[in-house]
């Protein structure tokens, strides 16, 4: 039987404990796994930043991004490979770049999922160009911060439309706060959204291809601490709802890895960010459930190179239907316990 070595490529940005325990968990599985006629061993290597020929071939069969969101050369090599080498990433980058939390948010809308009313605003500055000066003058229409605080209802939450990282984001209660943030808010283009307060339950439910984890979130406790350890704290009918939700974002959006965050107010889930990149994968915010990602890991990228024979697929529904199938021929050859 022919023997073959799959090269799983790592994107990585500043990460430090993902990777090593990455590196380490596939490197001590020693992976030897009987599919489609071959015997397949698996390494990964780290995706280096430097200049590439488009023609240059990629050695590598997945690569997991935990960086190309934000580096554009990374980025860009990743979808070169996409197109020209069948390279397989998750999260596919053309799955993102036009699918910012905003146009989540719109997407949610349209499907049915009970979003917090959301507006988008104008930004309070530009770049200067030629024609800014006319354009704003001909089109920008003048608009008032309190009637819109008022149309909205306080307290909202001010965020910007692309976001991440809790980065600009502002809980704001009442005119003078609005006034404020949004005068800081630059050339940021923001969104207003009813703020589910208060709530009962915030949770996070990181999906990783098919395998979810409903995690109880604080996002009041100090970084090291927001992610609770509670196992089991939801109900069947919650931990129903949480689940189905991620899968219907991830599948129309065709993202493997992903956090959606929900929170609980009178029986009623409001997702409010669930257009995350990169989802926190540090060991110093997860803690108790980072064995669990780095696990979903490894066993995603089997599943994704034995369930999806071809490049990289975008269509609706079919990260799940290839999981499943890529799950279940894995279990058939024994290759995931
Ligand atoms: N509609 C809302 N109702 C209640 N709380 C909200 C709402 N929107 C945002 N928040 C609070 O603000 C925090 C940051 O908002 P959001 O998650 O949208 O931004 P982010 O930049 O993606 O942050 P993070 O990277 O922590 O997820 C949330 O964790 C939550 O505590
Ligand atoms: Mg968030």
């Amino acid at each position: 039987m022919a023997e073959r070595t799959v090269k799983i490529g790592l994107s990585l940005g500043a990460d430090i404990c993902w990777p090593i325990c990455y590196e380490t968990l596939l490197s001590d599985l020693k992976l030897d796994v009987r599919h489609g006629g071959e015997r397949l061993k698996f390494v990964s290597e780290r995706v280096t930043i430097e200049p590439f020929n488009l023609q240059q071939p990629v050695s590598y069969e997945v690569v997991i991004d935990r960086l190309t969101h934000w580096y554009s050369t990374s980025r860009e090599w990743i979808k070169k490979g996409i197109l020209l080498d069948d390279l397989y990433v998750y999260n596919n980058p053309w799955s993102l770049q036009s699918n910012e939390k905003h146009t989540s948010y719109a997407a949610m809308m349209r499907l049915g999922l009970p979003v917090p009313e959301t507006w988008m605003m104008p930004p309070k500055a530009y770049d200067e160009s030629e024609d800014l000066q006319e354009t704003l003058r001909q089109y920008a229409r003048m608009f008032s911060l309190e009637d819109i605080g008022n149309e909205l209802g306080y307290p909202f939450f001010m965020k910007p439309y692309h976001g991440g990282g809790w980065k600009g984001v502002s809980k704001i209660d009442n005119l003078d706060e609005f006034q404020r943030a949004y005068d800081g808010s630059g050339k940021e283009v923001m969104n207003l959204q009813a703020a589910v307060l208060p709530h009962d339950w915030f949770v996070r439910c990181v999906g990783l291809g098919p395998q979810m984890r409903k995690i109880n979130y604080d996002p009041a406790a100090p970084l090291h601490d927001r992610y609770r350890t509670d196992i089991d704290f939801l109900g069947a009918e919650d931990t129903s709802v949480l689940e189905d939700m991620t899968v219907t974002i991830n599948s129309f959006f065709g993202w493997d890895f992903n956090s959606c965050e929900a929170l609980r107010r009178d029986g009623i889930w409001h997702p409010i960010d669930f257009a995350n990149a990169c989802p926190d994968s540090q060991v110093t915010s997860l803690h108790y459930h980072f064995p669990w990602l780095i696990k979903q890991s490894a066993m995603v990228d089997f599943l994704r190179r034995h369930g999806s024979s071809d490049a990289q697929e975008s269509e609706l529904g079919s990260l799940l239907c290839h999981c499943r199938q890529g799950y279940l021929a894995a279990r058939e050859t024994g290759g995931l316990r």
